[in-house]
C-alpha cells in the first residue's frame, strides 16, 4: 500500500497537471475568441488583412486538438466519451477557416461569410458537448 506522503505527493502532481491543462485551455480559448473577433471585424470593416490574422490565430490555437487523446484531455471526465465529436468540431474549424480565407482571396465575400457561419457553428458544436447544451 502507498504511504500517505506518497499519495499526497502524487495528488499534488496530478492536480498541478490538471491545473496546467486548465491554464492552457483558457489561454487557447482566448486566442480562439480573439481570432474569431478579428475575423468578424475584418468582415465588418472590410479589412481582409484582419480576416487573415484572425484565421491564422484560430489555426494556431486549434492545434491544441491535434488528435483524439489530446482532445480528450481537455474535456470534462463525463464528456470524454464524446471526444470524437469534439475532435470533429476542431477539424471543421480548420476546414471552414481555410475555405473562408480562400474565398476572401478570390474576393468572394458572400461565400466567405458562409464559411464564417460554419466556423462559428463548429465552435458551438464542441461547446455543446462540453457544456451539455
Ligand atoms: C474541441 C473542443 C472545442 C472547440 C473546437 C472550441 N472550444 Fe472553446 N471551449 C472548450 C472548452 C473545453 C472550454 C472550457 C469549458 C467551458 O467554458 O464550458 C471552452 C471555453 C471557451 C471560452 C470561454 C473561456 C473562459 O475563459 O471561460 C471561449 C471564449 C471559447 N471557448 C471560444 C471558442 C471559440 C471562439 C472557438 C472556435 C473558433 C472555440 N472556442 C472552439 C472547447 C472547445
Amino acid at each position: 500500500m502507498m504511504k500517505v506522503w506518497t499519495k499526497l505527493a502524487l495528488m499534488c502532481v496530478l492536480s498541478s497537471v490538471a491545473m496546467a491543462n486548465t491554464t492552457t485551455l483558457v489561454q487557447t480559448m482566448r486566442d480562439m475568441e480573439n481570432g474569431l473577433s478579428n475575423v468578424q471585424k475584418g468582415f465588418l470593416y472590410n479589412n481582409p488583412v484582419l480576416i487573415k490574422e484572425g484565421v491564422d490565430a484560430i489555426h494556431a490555437a486549434n492545434t491544441l486538438f491535434n488528435n483524439m487523446d489530446e482532445t480528450k484531455k481537455f474535456l470534462p471526465k463525463e464528456k470524454q466519451h464524446l471526444s470524437n465529436v469534439a475532435l470533429n468540431a476542431s477539424k471543421r474549424i480548420n476546414t471552414a477557416s481555410t475555405n473562408l480565407l480562400k474565398a476572401v482571396e478570390k474576393k468572394q465575400f458572400s461565400k466567405a461569410s458562409q464559411s464564417y457561419s460554419e466556423l462559428v457553428n463548429a465552435c458551438t458544436a464542441c461547446h455543446g458537448v462540453v457544456r451539455g447544451w
